[in-house]
This record gives structure tokens, C-alpha cells and sequence, in this order.
């Protein structure tokens, strides 16, 4: 005589989990480009005289790679040795900084969108046009705004 009683143990409970979704914040970053007054056959010294917003030495900007300056908004490359780059640092998808360049690359952080580091046109997206050029002036080893 054997008794064998089998009652259901599982007693399923629902919860409702309620995940709340954040707010993603935009930052929309203005840069405002100051008015360029070009005036023609001025003596083209090297030194303190500011023809243009210094960026930084050509040993600064790594072969294959480049460097961003954030306060110009210029990112500088040097695609091939002796070649130098420059290129708007805002990105054309929703205009973060761009963040990084190696292997010719360079990448916005935002959402991966990656530009040529040679003319800055779109390698990956989202981001669908390239990054406008900017034009640099390298006298000996200091690289300028032009
Ligand atoms: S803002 Fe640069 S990839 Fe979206």
C-alpha cells in the first residue's frame, strides 16, 4: 500500500519588473569659426608673430595616426611620413569630438563612425559624410591654422 501523492510544488509567481529607460542627453557643441583675415606679402618669419592659431610641432602627430585639438577643433594627421592633415574634429553624424586616430582611422567615440585619416571621407558609419577639411600651414616643424 503505497500512498503516492504528487502535488505540484511549483507555484509560479509573476513579477512585473519595470525597468525604466533613461533619458539620453544631447550635447550640441557650437564652434564658432573666428573671421580669417588673410592679408598678403607679409614676412614669413618663424616665431612668435601669429599668423594663425598655433596648433602644435609636427613630432606631435604620429606617422599613420594624428592628434585631435580640442580647442581648435581640428584634428591633425599624418597620413603618409612628411604629409600632413587637418581635418574638422566634430563629427558630421551628431557632432561629438571625434576621439582617436591610429592606422589611419579616425574614430568618433560617440557611435564608431570612422573617417579616413588621409581626406577624411566616411569609412564606417553612421556618420555618412566625411569630415571637411580644414587648411594647416606647417612652417619647419610647427604646424598653424592656415
Ligand atoms: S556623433 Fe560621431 S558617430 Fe555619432
Amino acid at each position: 500500500m503505497t500512498s503516492a501523492s504528487s502535488q505540484p510544488v511549483a507555484n509560479p509567481a509573476r513579477r512585473t519588473v519595470m525597468a525604466a529607460a533613461g533619458a539620453a542627453g544631447l550635447t550640441v557643441a557650437l564652434a564658432a569659426c573666428g573671421s580669417d583675415g588673410g592679408s598678403d606679402g607679409g614676412s614669413d618669419t618663424v616665431g612668435s608673430g601669429a599668423a594663425g592659431s598655433a596648433l602644435g610641432k609636427t613630432s606631435d602627430i604620429p606617422e599613420g595616426g594624428g592628434k585631435i585639438f580640442k580647442d581648435e577643433g581640428v584634428v591633425v594627421t599624418q597620413p603618409s611620413a612628411g604629409t600632413y592633415k587637418a581635418f574638422s574634429a566634430k563629427c558630421t553624424h551628431q557632432g561629438c569630438a571625434v576621439g582617436s586616430v591610429s592606422d589611419g582611422v579616425i574614430v568618433c567615440p560617440c557611435h564608431n563612425s570612422h573617417f579616413s585619416a588621409e581626406d577624411g571621407s566616411v569609412k564606417q558609419g553612421p556618420a555618412t559624410q566625411g569630415l571637411p577639411a580644414k587648411k594647416i600651414k606647417v612652417s619647419g616643424d610647427s604646424i598653424e591654422l592656415a
